[in-house]
């Protein structure tokens, strides 16, 4: 069989071609390309799906955390709690924003951050906490929000776009409950842009205001600025883009889900190997489908000789990056996602896998268990 790569972008656009040409086409016709109809609409559809009053699009995910800092008056001198095991963005934009990053560990089973690890970095400082969904789960808001009472959430849910948690009785979606949610469009995204793109979501008008106006240079009115914002705006090629696809998000998210259930089954009966938790009540959109293994990079070689699409998300924790080497955190300061990041390994399971490509992985990854 010939190599199976970790996501397959041209199968999935094989299958959406021809609606994408209309879309595009429609918009190179108008020659209307920043914010727009396309935009206001795809903000729409992603504010209904997401639950949220407010939906902002700007131009990446990173973008959309670093103006949600900013539309909560965060900067110098202000702290915001994060976790270290995430992708760099989360606290690239803190520290972008002018902030200082405050790490705290995850809890093992969900990657996600730990609550009571949350609390106990709490400072007078501390004006933000960042719970991210990893791999498309959300985050124990509820826990994070009892314990950081009057702390705002910025949930970066750039890996989650429609997955739900039950809180409180209620099943709440991802960017739902906090008080600024972050989306990302970036192309390996379960809702990927062809470029980059991403989005705000809130339930509060004078963030909503805040947001549009951050994403224009600071000002509601052209050519009047009330503050200095940034150049950060959604597109309407990928938005009209977006649109398309946004239609088979639920149905490309069911079938991450299905390939999730199909390995966790056929993995098992492998010894000292950790598959993703799920759980009912969270329902797991699988941008990527991670195990845990503790002889990990035996396994990585074996899976590159075989053709197994594969990769480490992430294998260096943010408080050991040498960029934040200024904030003094050492080897051993937060366990669990420095031993995440020596553990994990993510495999294929893109929505367009074929039920012979599902089954190669599972032989190649029972293979290298002698199974
Ligand atoms: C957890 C997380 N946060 C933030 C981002 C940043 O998004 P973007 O690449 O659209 O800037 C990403 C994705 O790349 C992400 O996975």
């Amino acid at each position: 069989m010939s190599p199976i790569p970790l996501l397959d972008l041209k199968a999935q656009y094989a299958s959406i071609r021809d609606e994408v040409g209309v879309a595009v086409t429609g918009v190179l016709d108008e020659q209307r390309f920043i914010l727009g109809e396309q935009v206001e609409a795809f903000e729409r559809g992603v504010g209904a799906l997401s639950h949220t009053r407010y939906a902002v699009g700007c131009a990446s995910g990173t973008d959309a955390l670093l103006l949600a800092f900013r539309a909560l008056d965060i900067g110098r001198g202000d702290e915001v709690i994060a976790p270290p095991f995430t992708f760099f963005a989360t606290a690239g934009a803190i520290h972008n924003a002018g902030a200082t990053p405050v790490f705290c560990d995850i809890e093992p089973r969900t990657f996600n951050i730990d609550p009571a690890a949350a609390a106990a970095a709490r400072t007078s400082r501390t004006k933000a906490v960042v719970p991210v969904d990893l791999f498309g789960q959300i985050a124990a808001l509820e826990s994070v929000t009892a314990v950081l009472p009057g702390i705002p959430v910025v949930e970066d849910a750039a890996q989650s776009i429609g997955a739900s948690r039950v809180i409180a009785g209620q099943r709440r979606m991802a960017g739902e409950a906090a008080t600024i949610g972050t989306l990302s469009f970036f192309p390996s995204k379960n809702l990927g842009a062809y470029g980059d793109a991403g989005m705000m979501l809130t339930q509060d008008e004078a963030l909503f205001k805040r947001l549009m106006r951050l994403r224009t240079h600071g000002g509601a009115r052209t050519y009047y600025h009330d503050e200095v914002g940034y150049n950060s705006r959604l597109d309407a090629l990928q938005a009209a883009v977006l649109l398309v696809k946004l239609r088979y998000l639920q149905d490309w998210s069911a079938a991450r889900r299905a390939n999730a259930a199909y390995y966790t089954a056929a993995f098992a009966d492998l010894p000292d190997v950790v598959t993703p938790h799920t759980d009912p009540a969270n329902e797991h959109i699988f941008n990527q489908y991670t195990l845990r293994v503790p002889r990990r990079d035996a396994l990585l070689e074996h899976l590159k000789a075989q053709g197994i699409g594969h990769s480490v998300y992430y294998p260096l924790p943010l408080h050991l990056q040498p960029c934040f080497s200024y904030l003094g955190y050492r080897a051993g300061a937060f366990p669990e996602s420095e031993r995440a990041s020596r553990e994990v390994v993510s495999l294929p399971v893109f929505p367009e896998l074929t039920a012979a490509q599902r089954d190669e992985v599972v032989a190649r990854v029972r293979g290298f268990f002698g199974r």
